[in-house]
């Protein structure tokens, strides 16, 4: 897939650490983008979040949807790593290596590990979850109920359990105990069931059972492996506005999504990233609530007509919007992204006249940045430039020249208002349809 000068390219790249994040909402595309930049990594590495993510990646009639497995599973001889900063599920965990079984791929302790300090979701989590959101009424922040944000909270609180709990049944009996008569105290106050210690102990252990030969220090893992000159690629989840700190709270998720949490989340210090890559959609979507400056009927419509933006988590349909590159240079600040995939280009081939959003008006005052604040970005006006639709196929092109001229006057534009490279164009979710540039 990759022609030769990609390939002396990535060759250079082979023992480079190599950071991928969303610089939109979550949804870029980063799961078939990180499984075409694996080719060229040893060792893939998810840092934060948890089953809240989904990852689609399509190989020939295959559709593969990761939660927690990095994507890098679907390559043979690569190393996958869940680093510290992710908060799993075990349930899902067991779930999902075992559906990945079930279609041939492999996720075995040689292929696969799991960081020893992890935080672990329990049931407590998801019904808090749940029940936080109702008590929001309107003010709900759309979660995909995954317990993420209380499972978090835990681990901020110390009062977490990690993956080195789950795998030992007496410390997880001991540690549980408490948390659940804690939690189900909680839980009855805003009229929700009990859980049964019994059987939450009975599930997680069973679960802690087939994980454990999974289980290692992965940040001495990673730097073992750096000193062999292994290249690591890190695969962010969610997008930098979902970011606990530098997204539109509270209307976030609740990890360091952006390329920061790369290093916390697995314990690779700074100075040895070489590089950040920045996904985006060559429009923006968002699911969930919280501001969308852009956010438009008719490009949403003409998605979801064409069976496009619906979420790999929770099905929901995303809301939709023109390109936001107020939005993607602030990401590129905050990332420090040097190279950018473009993704769904192909979603645009049918329109007259594409927007791209390049300043916010906030009354009287114009921004050139993302404000931090939920309230005041709620309150921005877009201001636009048009482009001239190319209103072609782009599905079917395998090299930047075969790109309708428009088509790549639109990429190096969005790209260079973006304050980034171009790298990589992706015109269809199969990994044949990626133009490097
Ligand atoms: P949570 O991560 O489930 O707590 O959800 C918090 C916010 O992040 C909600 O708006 C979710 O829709 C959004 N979110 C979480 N994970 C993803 C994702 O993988 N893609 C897109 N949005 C996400």
């Amino acid at each position: 897939m990759l022609c030769p000068e990609h390939d002396v390219r990535g060759f250079l790249l082979l023992s480079m650490n190599t950071i991928l994040v969303g610089a939109q909402w979550g949804d870029e595309g980063k799961g078939k983008i990180i499984d075409v930049l694996t080719e060229n990594a040893d060792v893939v590495v998810r840092y934060a979040g948890g089953n809240n993510a989904g990852h689609t990646v399509y190989i020939g009639k295959n559709k593969y949807v990761l939660h927690l497995v990095p994507s890098g599973i679907l390559r043979k001889g690569k190393l996958c790593v869940i680093g510290n900063g992710v908060v799993v599920d075990p349930i899902g965990l067991v779930e999902e290596i075992e559906g990945l079984r079930k279609l041939g791929v492999m996720a075995a302790p040689d292929n696969f590990v799991l960081s020893e300090t992890a935080h672990v979701v329990f049931p407590y989590h998801r019904e808090l979850d749940a029940q936080r959101e109702v008590l929001k009424g309107k003010n709900k922040i759309g979660t995909t109920k995954r317990g993420i944000g209380p499972a978090y909270g835990d681990k901020a609180a110390r009062v977490g359990l990690r993956v080195n709990d789950l795998v030992d049944p007496e410390r997880l009996s001991e540690k549980l105990a408490p948390r659940i008569r804690e939690n189900n105290a909680v839980l009855a106050s805003l009229g929700a069931k009990p859980l049964s210690f019994k059987r939450v102990l009975a599930d997680y252990s069973a679960a802690g059972k087939f994980l454990k030969p999974f289980v290692q220090n992965t940040v001495v893992l990673l730097h073992r492996a750096m000193q062999r000159d292994a290249g690591i690629l890190f695969e962010g989840a969610q997008g930098t506005f979902l970011d606990i700190d530098h997204g539109t709270y509270p209307f976030v998720t609740s990890s360091n999504t952006t390329a920061g949490g790369a290093c916390t989340g697995s314990g690779v210090p700074p100075h040895r990233m070489d590089r950040v890559v920045g996904v985006m959609k060559a429009y923006t979507t968002r699911v969930g609530e919280g501001p969308l400056p852009t956010e438009n009927a008719e490009i949403s419509d003409l998605l979801h007509g064409m069976g496009r933006e619906f979420g790999a988590t929770t099905g929901r349909p995303r809301r939709c919007g023109w390109f936001d590159s107020v939005a993607t240079r602030h990401a590129a600040m905050v990332n420090g992204i040097d190279e950018l995939a473009v993704t769904n280009l192909d979603g645009l081939d049918t329109l007259e006249t594409i927007k791209v959003c390049v300043a916010y008006q906030h009354g009287k005052e114009r921004y050139d940045f993302v404000p931090n604040d939920a309230q005041a970005l709620a309150e921005c006006k877009p201001v636009y430039v048009e482009f001239e639709g190319w209103r072609a196929p782009t599905d079917k092109a395998r090299a930047w020249r075969e790109l309708p001229p428009k088509a790549r006057a639109y990429l190096k534009a969005i790209a260079e208002l973006s304050n980034a490279k171009l790298l990589i164009a992706s015109v269809g979710p199969g990994r044949e349809q990626t133009i490097f540039v």
